[in-house]
């Protein structure tokens, strides 16, 4: 699967690339990652990106120009085109179904947004998917491209070492529910054992024992959960 990151700040993906499982997915060639940056389709030799919005107010807009050149270059650079996801707290909220939708694409433009946002002609001409991440308004859409590209690998086939274990995440499969209670060694700490049933071997036993904590844990995230979240 193929992401291509439009940013003004390529540098904040630097560490983020070159760690833990997507480092291991991109060496393997299960994922690619490429970066572009904006500026790099901007005129003149100030190489602006960014002017004052129209009918005054604070901030700075980014210019519809070079970013519409930018994703129309940066998609005839591979085929398929690919789906175009804008990063913004207008869109739709990501969710894991979002998340299992995105994944189906061979590739994703993850468009990233500075200052105020985007000149509104950018979504007018390229009609993006316009994803949030969740409603707060951080300082750009890169943490969220990161965060888009970090769900979305856990699906590719081969990135996690366990076939299983994507399938078995929170908020995975048809129920929706959220992942069981995990132990690890020592079997007890500060007085905390880890439960007897997880010691037994008894995989219908655990089996049962897991769901059911799962459903539990699910229903007491739904009671603390606002209306508006369900
Ligand atoms: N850019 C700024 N805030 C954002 C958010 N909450 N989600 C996605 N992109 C963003």
């Amino acid at each position: 699967m193929r992401f291509d990151v439009l940013t003004l700040f390529p540098q904040i993906f630097g560490g983020y690339l070159t760690q833990s499982l997507l480092a291991k997915a991109i060496e393997r060639h299960l994922v690619d990652v490429q970066l572009h940056d904006i500026r790099d389709w901007a005129k003149g030799k100030h190489k602006k990106v960014d002017d004052r919005p129209f009918g005054g107010g604070p901030g700075m807009v980014m210019m519809v120009e070079p970013v519409v050149e930018c994703v129309e270059a940066v998609q005839a650079m591979a085929q398929p085109p690919g789906r175009l996801i804008q990063l913004t707290p207008q869109g739709r909220r990501l969710d894991q179904s979002v998340v299992e939708e995105l994944c189906r694409e061979a590739r994703l433009i993850l468009l990233c947004g500075r200052y105020e946002g985007f000149d509104e002609r950018v979504s007018e001409i390229l009609k993006p998917d316009a994803i949030s991440i969740g409603d707060y308004v951080l300082n750009g859409g890169e943490v969220a491209a990161m965060v888009v590209i970090d769900a979305v690998i856990r699906h590719v086939p081969g990135v996690l070492g366990d076939e299983e274990s994507a399938k078995q995440d929170s908020f995975s499969g048809d129920e929706r529910q959220l992942e069981w209670a995990q132990y690890t060694r020592p079997r007890e700490f500060r007085g905390h054992a880890v439960p007897e049933v997880l010691i037994g071997g008894n995989h219908e036993q655990i089996a049962a024992w897991r769901a059911e904590q799962g459903r539990k844990r699910t229903e007491k995230r739904k009671g603390e959960m606002k209306n508006d979240e369900l």
